[in-house]
């Protein structure tokens, strides 16, 4: 058990992604912004969540969405302005919430002033702050594939060399073997905590070295067998053989043992300042380092990479998880982001997703870590599968429509729906706000940057759902202050209770003064269940009625979700 005096705020906190694009239009013009934001302060703050983690609010031209970034150190213009910026985070320090950026390490984007200079000659100062390596047109110095397609090298005409890229080709590699790299962006760090963000997100942690003997993989690993490979899934992501294709593929250009070095020393300024926090996007537990000395914070993200969220997967999961951290170590569970199918899409079975959605919050509120949740959820967004190819904005979306195509010699129909599908867009629609045009999020006569779903006109959206006491809304609010009013549920000892259902998932949370019995029914069958020891409450349930206090052994409804107070 932790005492009081060690936990710390993002230890106990509920964090909330915003991607900024798509949460609130202040000015009209169909992209969200820092206006729209902090209009959507007062509703932030009625959900109940602790932190924001904004998704990349830098200037960009936006190839990959944002996180191409052209320069560290301001805020994107169709976003609003430095000052617009400072203003929003003192009103969210006000209201005792805090504030996280997502911070891109391993690239810039090609239109970066750094990397502009990189480019223009080989004896630039800039030259080296880059990944280039010489090599003749159409033999790249390795056989290396990008993780978003293609070679992972550029030819660059100008210099008659390559530029390597991990990502999109507009996304160059900066070399942080370059002690003015690392210079650059922890100056960086330090401009963002002078101003007082409470920490980072850091992107894509695992790919910012690369194996500098760069050594070939296996002649014949290609793309279009990946793809054929994934192809045969719907969420081929978590499918084994995928992975294992995958990682031997990227094996050379992922988590280098270097990289641990500079995770330390990022550390070092972090720890500078009073209470910041570093959040990894990693599943990669070495990322916590000795529990002390890397990230406060990484991903289990091997929670969410399955195709269904049984007990069975859920159990295994926690008892893999928990053991492999480190001492000092803090879990963080996650069930959706910006890159990934939401949480209604990814895990519903189509018939009882309403049921799932709020089971599955109970679940990520009430395991033992930092919960982070993704704007939209808490509505019942659901992933929107859009498929006019003049209105994707995701590059993946394109490139699998091709791959598509190409692999599996399908129609265009067939193709698009493809590319819909692994592309990020329709995860990524504009926020639901009310049931008039656009959902709300943006005058009814201008286009969005990305269509809105429309299911917001059948009640997915904020306005109808606040009103209604049993909406998916007003469950997340109840259910996160339940956690507020609960710090057992924040920091209190976990441990799994066994149970006679293999598809019932049950777990207690103590701490001195309490104990608190969560008891979730993953399956779309009714189950039984006994009660280990006496209860004297029912702290919050997933559904109105159907449990009562006095029954020793309840009966739970398909997806129901219910935690007890222990009686003392
Ligand atoms: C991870 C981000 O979450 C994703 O959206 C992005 O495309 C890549 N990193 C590259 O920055
Ligand atoms: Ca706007």
């Amino acid at each position: 058990m932790i005492s009081k005096e060690i936990t710390k705020w993002w230890q106990k906190a509920v964090f909330y992604q915003i991607y900024p694009r798509s949460f609130a239009d202040g000015n009209g013009d169909g992209i969200g912004d820092l206006a729209g934001m902090i209009s959507k302060l007062d509703y932030l703050q009625e959900l109940g969540i602790d932190a924001i983690w904004l998704s990349p609010h830098y200037p960009s031209p936006f190839v990959d969405c944002g996180y191409d970034v052209s320069d560290y150190q301001d805020v994107g213009r169709e976003y609003g302005n430095l000052e617009q910026f400072q203003h929003f985070l003192n009103l969210l320090h006000q209201r005792g919430m805090k504030l996280v950026l997502d911070l891109v390490l391993n690239h810039t984007s090609d239109q970066h002033p750094w990397f502009i200079e990189s480019r223009s000659s080989r004896d630039n100062p800039k030259r080296d702050w880059y990944v280039w390596r010489d090599g003749q047109t159409g033999v790249p110095p390795t056989n290396w594939f990008s993780a978003f397609g293609g070679s992972a090298w550029q030819y660059d005409q100008n210099t008659s060399s390559y530029y390597y890229h991990y990502f999109f080709k507009e996304q160059p590699d900066l070399n942080w073997h370059n002690p003015e790299v690392k210079e650059a962006m922890f100056n960086v760090v330090r401009f963002w905590l002078d101003m007082g963000v409470d920490g980072f997100r850091l992107d894509a942690v695992g790919t910012i070295f690369e194996d500098e003997d760069y050594p070939p993989i296996p002649e014949g690993m290609s793309q279009e067998e990946l793809y054929r490979m994934a192809s045969r899934y719907s969420q081929p992501k978590g499918e084994k053989t995928v992975v294992a294709y995958h990682d031997e593929m990227f094996k050379h250009q992922v988590d280098r043992p270097e990289v641990h070095v500079l995770m330390q020393e990022l550390r070092k300024v972090i720890d500078e300042y009073k209470d910041r926090v570093l959040i990894g996007e990693t599943d990669d537990i070495a990322f916590y380092g000795d529990g002390n000395n890397e990230l406060h914070l990484n991903f289990n993200f091997p929670l969410m990479r399955t195709r269904q969220l049984t007990a069975e997967h859920v159990r295994q999961n926690q008892v893999e998880r928990l053991s492999a951290l480190p001492p000092n170590a803090w879990p963080c569970n996650t069930l959706g982001n910006h890159d990934t199918a939401r949480v209604y899409t990814a895990f519903g079975d189509g018939t009882h997703n309403n049921e799932q959605n709020k089971l599955y919050l109970m679940l990520l509120l009430t395991l033992k870590g930092t919960p982070f949740l993704y704007n939209g959820e808490e509505i019942g967004m659901s992933d929107y599968f859009f498929t006019d190819k003049t209105r994707f904005k995701d590059p993946l979306s394109v490139l699998y429509y091709e791959l598509e195509k190409r692999v599996n010699g399908s129609d265009e129909p067939t193709a698009l729906l493809r590319g819909a599908l692994m592309g990020r867009d329709h995860n990524r629609t504009p926020m639901q706000w009310s049931n008039s045009a656009n959902g709300g999020f943006c005058p009814p006569a201008v286009e969005p940057w990305l269509p809105v779903n429309p299911d917001y006109k059948a009640g997915v959206n904020v306005n109808d759902q606040v009103s209604n006491p049993d909406s998916m809304i007003n469950f997340y609010r109840r259910m996160l202050n339940v956690r507020r009013q609960n710090p057992v549920l924040q920091t209190g000892e976990y441990k799994e209770i066994t149970t006679e259902s293999k598809d019932i998932l049950s777990y207690c949370r103590s701490n001195e003064g309490q104990t608190l019995l969560v008891v979730l029914n993953m399956s779309p069958e009714i189950q039984r269940f006994r009660l280990p020891f006496k209860v004297k409450q029912i702290l919050i349930n997933t559904m109105k009625n159907w449990v009562h206090i006095e029954d020793p052994e309840p009966t739970l409804q398909p997806y129901q979700g219910v935690i007890y107070i222990a009686a003392e």
